[in-house]
């Protein structure tokens, strides 16, 4: 792998920097993953069918960078997916994938507001990518009823700050578990993540 984008990226601390680095990255990003086995995706799309989510629902995937995401969510069927990322060079890539409805540059124009049937983060609230704050403005674009997946790489799991927004929700009642499942994050690094699936009450 050239640059090593991905060994890189858990060291960047500011969000211009993280941007920039995404940026950077996007055209390489597609290939430096898939070589290297990112399973995340695939195991977030397969919980949220699990879930029963419709097949057109209105999901949007935060973080959707080049589209891996919003690609594998088309694979298990579903059908309506609107993309949000911070990267314009993330999102030009994501918008040659034809799997988003509408594509949103969340650095120009602030968060869609929804609401939402679903709302996915996949490898997106966390070490390496984006701020805590990001889980409750998720859960904000997500109708009564509807479904938040998300990831936590083995990282964010040993980082307090990103484990209490899931642990505050819970407790507050302001959402249910769905489902909890821990499995291969990227194989090729040996990395894995927990996928959540949340119903916002
Ligand atoms: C590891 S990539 C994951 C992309 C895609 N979901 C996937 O599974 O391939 C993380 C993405 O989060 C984006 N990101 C970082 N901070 C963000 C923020 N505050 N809001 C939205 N997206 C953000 C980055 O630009 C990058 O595209």
């Amino acid at each position: 792998m050239q640059d090593d984008f991905l060994d890189k990226v858990y060291d960047l601390e500011t969000p211009d920097a993280l941007r920039r680095h995404y940026d950077a990255w996007a055209a390489r990003y597609d290939a430096d993953l898939e070589a290297q086995g990112y399973a995340t995706p695939g195991r977030c799309a397969a919980a949220l069918k699990a879930a029963g989510l419709s097949r057109d629902a209105a999901i949007l995937d935060m973080g959707c960078g080049t589209g891996l995401s919003g690609r594998a969510l088309r694979a298990e069927g579903f059908t309506t997916i609107d993309g949000a990322d911070v990267s314009a060079g993330m999102l030009e890539v994501a918008a040659g994938t034809g799997a988003y409805r509408q594509l949103v540059n969340t650095a120009e124009t602030g968060l869609p507001t929804g609401p939402y049937a679903a709302v996915t983060a996949i490898g997106v609230i966390g070490a390496g990518a984006a701020p805590a704050a990001l889980f409750d403005d998720c859960l904000a674009a997500l109708s009564r009823g509807g479904l938040f997946c998300f990831s936590f790489n083995d990282h964010t799991l040993e980082m307090p700050e990103y484990t209490a927004r899931r642990d505050i929700a819970l407790a507050s009642g302001r959402v249910s578990l769905v489902s909890e499942d821990t499995g291969v994050h990227i194989r090729g690094l040996g990395s894995t993540s927990k996928v959540y699936v949340l119903k916002r009450n």
